[in-house]
């Protein structure tokens, strides 16, 4: 596998894939992979001919008091794991490369109806972090597609609308969340939990179990049910920060007819935050 830290290089090396007609996937990571991120790789070699993997860790997206200096950054085991998986290119920018000059500065990509909400509010310019670096991304790579976990659903939907409101050219492709055993997704921020919060931490997958079922067997009191699980975990010991029930597409609040839901929950178990989500079909709301 080549890896590649300049952005002219890559553009370079990208161009002659497509002058042959030949597909390009892009996964863009932050590093220390898992078999979340894997999965993602996995897909992008089904869906084209080559695949190229980024890992930045991206200082946009995280705020003052959030973990950027501590995130780890492995990369050399990770380039192990791209190699055992086929990938071709691995891009790897430092940051002066990616932003040079004032970062206060620089052109931001906003999803004004998205990205304060939800996990945005608990964390002010994190999304509009994300997606400046994804669509900086994208217009370095130019791939057919590029796709990204479900684990981060706003994340996504965030991606999804950025990527048609500013008319870019490629198809995202959003995969399922890859878990543990006992349930909780696979995050690379799992690493700060220590064994009892570990133990504890699939609790946040059953509550939001517990409430799609609730969902699926006809309960239409949204708000009640958001505060049952705000008070079930903060039970378990953990502090969440919400539990919303969302119309799935746009993450709006849910009216009565909406039938696909997607619920959302960030929580925080001693020094990690926490996040996972489940999507629910629900049958026609004239049953109940
Ligand atoms: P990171 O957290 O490294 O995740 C990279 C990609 O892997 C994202 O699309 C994320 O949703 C996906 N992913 C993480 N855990 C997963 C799991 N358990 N199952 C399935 N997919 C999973 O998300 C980011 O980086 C950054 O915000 C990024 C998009 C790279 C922009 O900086």
């Amino acid at each position: 596998m080549l890896t590649l830290h300049g952005i002219v290089e890559l553009r370079d090396y990208v161009k002659h894939w497509r002058i042959t007609g030949q597909k390009i996937a892009l996964v863009p990571t932050m590093g220390n992979l898992h078999a979340g991120h894997l999965r993602l790789v996995e897909r992008a070699h089904d869906a084209a001919e080559h695949v190229v993997v980024s890992i930045f860790v991206n200082p946009l997206q995280f705020g003052p008091n959030e973990d950027f200096k501590s995130y780890p950054r492995t990369l050399d085991a990770d380039k192990i794991k791209l190699t055992t998986a086929g990938t071709e290119l691995l891009f790897a920018p430092s940051v002066d490369e990616m932003y040079a000059g004032d970062r206060e500065q620089i052109t931001r990509v906003d999803v004004p109806e998205l990205t304060n909400i939800l996990d945005g509010k608990f964390r002010p310019g994190h999304f509009v972090g994300m997606a400046t670096v994804v669509t900086k991304l994208l217009n370095m790579v130019q791939p057919d597609v590029a796709l990204f976990g479900e684990k981060d659903y706003q994340q996504l939907q965030i991606i999804r609308r950025l990527v048609d409101d500013l008319s870019l050219p490629v198809e995202i492709i959003g995969v399922p969340t890859v878990r543990e055993a006992d349930g909780l997704a696979m995050s690379s921020r799992n690493q700060y939990l220590t064994p009892p919060e570990r133990e504890l931490a699939p609790q946040l997958f059953n509550t939001l179990e517990v409430l799609a079922q609730e969902l699926r067997n006809g309960r239409r009191d949204f708000q009640r049910l958001e505060s049952e699980a705000v008070r079930k975990l903060s039970t378990t010991g953990m502090r969440p920060d919400y539990v919303a029930i969302r119309a799935a597409s746009t993450l709006a609040v849910p009216e009565n007819r909406t039938l696909n839901l997607v619920v959302l929950a960030a929580a925080w178990l001693g020094k990690a935050r926490i996040i996972d989500n489940i999507q629910v079909h629900t049958e026609s709301a004239q049953n109940t």
